[in-house]
């Protein structure tokens, strides 16, 4: 079991590349809004990522492709006022990289000056690269994020596990290499086999962190959502849920329509 080794009192892209060094795991979870990440930075995660998830999660749409940059811009600056410690790193959403380098440059620099976050996540390897290279010339660290990418799910077709095939593998770890040397602090790898993570994990000298990814890895991510088990129709085989806030939530709530309903509350104490 590895347990924090070094007090941090604020996490930077260099405190994570210590931790691997040190074989200290890294933890990361999603916040996109003030109270949650006040609750995720004081219990003591490292990095909160301000993911596009918040498509889904936030918003309800289907895939994470609806999310625009302005939206993102809205949640990381929510998710920056509330943190002490943590890295915040804050997803480029679909549509603001992808077309050119120049206006992935814009929308990264827009992230770090509009709402003050400490990094940011592309999905993507050599396909992205002159993107990539323009953003570290630009003094602003990139996060990776290879495997299962959902801006890309129409492309897939499904959400299934990726690289179990030996070509898809070769060019994953072929990526990964391709973003350790171009200068990325960190990379993602989302839904592939626990022993091509290991491998990766142990060919590039920069953390890799993962989810559905196995424990041979430097650090874990989660949705916060999904570890609260608010969103309890989600249930992939990686999911740990710690708690079942779906169900504590519904029964609070009908617990207050019943008060109300009942002119139980308010009661003479909570009233002036
Ligand atoms: O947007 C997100 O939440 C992510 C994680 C699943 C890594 O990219």
């Amino acid at each position: 079991m590895s347990v924090a080794k070094k007090e941090y009192k604020r996490v930077t892209v260099h405190s994570l590349m210590e931790m691997k060094q040190d074989g200290e795991k890294i933890s990361m979870l999603t916040a996109y809004d003030y109270t949650m990440a006040k609750i995720v930075d004081g219990a003591g995660i490292d990095v909160i990522l301000v993911g596009d998830s918040a498509s889904n999660v936030m918003a309800g749409h289907e895939t994470t492709l609806p999310i625009t940059l302005d939206q993102m811009i809205y949640h990381a600056s929510s998710v920056i006022r509330a943190i002490d410690r943590a890295l915040v790193v804050v997803d480029l959403p679909f549509g603001s990289y992808q077309s050119d380098p120049k206006e992935a440059l814009r929308s990264a620099i827009r992230i770090m000056k509009e709402s003050g976050g400490h990094a940011v996540k592309l999905e993507g390897g050599k396909e992205i690269k002159e993107s990539i290279k323009r953003i570290l010339n630009a003094g602003i660290p990139v996060m990776g994020h290879l495997g299962l990418t959902p801006q890309s799910i129409y492309k897939f077709g499904t959400y299934t596990v990726r690289a179990r095939e030996e070509a898809e593998a070769e060019k994953l770890m072929s990526d990964a290499k391709f973003l350790e040397k171009a200068g990325c602090f960190a990379i993602v790898l989302e839904k592939i086999p626990a022993e091509l993570a290991k491998k990766v994990a142990a060919s590039v000298a920069i953390p890799v962190i993962g989810i559905g990814a196995g424990s041979g890895v430097d650090g874990q991510v989660l949705v916060l959502h999904d570890l609260l088990g608010m969103t309890h129709e989600f249930n992939p085989r990686f999911l740990r849920r710690y708690m079942n806030l779906y169900d504590d939530m519904t029964k609070a709530i009908t617990n207050y329509v019943d008060d109300v309903k009942s002119a139980d509350f308010p009661n003479s104490e909570e009233q002036y």
